[in-house]
């Protein structure tokens, strides 16, 4: 099978304003991810783990380099074309939920399914919703609101708006930054059981070494450069 995304060379720098030093963030990473695969991305704090994973994404652009997802060259596309891209490919699960407050677990999963290229049928999305969410232990609780749910419990109906689409790339930041260690294991437990069922590549930042070694490839972000 094709490569689901390919970094070249990808390099970021930022400049906070117009006086202040040039910060070299990235410089030169070099990344090829297969189907499936799932990659661990640590580092210290600030050393440019989101930017790599919003770059990936194409919620950012590198100054240079090339940024290759599902065969595409993702810096040739439109605004629309990058939209399409996310909705139809990737799924995005953040530290904190972001789930939408006055919805309920079931309608914020179905979220996604009201946007992109291919309407996704109701009934197959509401069906499917329903399916995904059982499986991670939420049947019985789909019609409650985020601030009526535990916060490993928000972070799975995320993880489940985040596969309804079925996307081929899963990129996580931090998933487990907000919950305990034994919630935070739980996720992680079935973000790679998910990941198996469905073949779907996932790419997780964490600060937790262990969580790293359940990966296929655990990276680090040395000097702008993944090793
Ligand atoms: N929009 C921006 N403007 C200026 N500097 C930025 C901007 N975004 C990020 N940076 C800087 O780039 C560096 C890398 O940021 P990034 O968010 O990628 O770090 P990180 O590895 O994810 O850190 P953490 O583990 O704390 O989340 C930081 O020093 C940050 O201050
Ligand atoms: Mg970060």
């Amino acid at each position: 099978m094709s490569d689901i995304a390919v970094l070249h060379h990808v390099s970021k720098s930022y400049q906070a304003s117009q006086h202040s030093p040039i910060q070299e963030v990235l410089n030169g990473v070099e990344l090829r991810i297969s189907p499936g695969e799932t990659l661990a991305i640590t580092g210290p704090s600030g050393c440019g783990k989101s930017t790599l994973l919003n770059i990936l994404g194409t919620l950012d652009r590198p100054d240079s380099g090339s940024v290759t997802l599902f065969g595409q060259d993702a810096l040739a596309l439109d605004e629309q074309g990058l939209s399409r891209m996310r909705a139809d490919r990737i799924g995005f699960i953040f530290q904190f939920h972001h789930l939408l407050p006055h919805l309920t677990a079931l309608e914020n999963v179905l979220v996604p399914t009201l946007a992109g290229s291919v309407k996704v049928e109701r009934l197959a999305a509401t069906e499917r919703a329903r399916k995904l969410l059982d499986r991670v232990g939420l049947g019985a609780h789909l019609d409650k609101k985020p601030a009526q749910l535990s916060g490993g419990e928000q972070q799975r109906v995320a993880v489940v708006r985040a596969l309804i689409r079925q996307p081929g790339l899963l990129l996580a930041d931090e998933p487990t930054g907000a919950l305990d260690a034994a919630s935070g294991k739980a996720l992680m437990d079935l973000l790679l059981e998910l990941n198996t069922e469905h073949g779907t590549a996932l790419v997780m930042i964490t600060h937790d070494p262990k969580l790293a070694a359940l990966m296929h490839r655990p990276l680090r972000v040395e000097d702008g450069r993944l090793v």
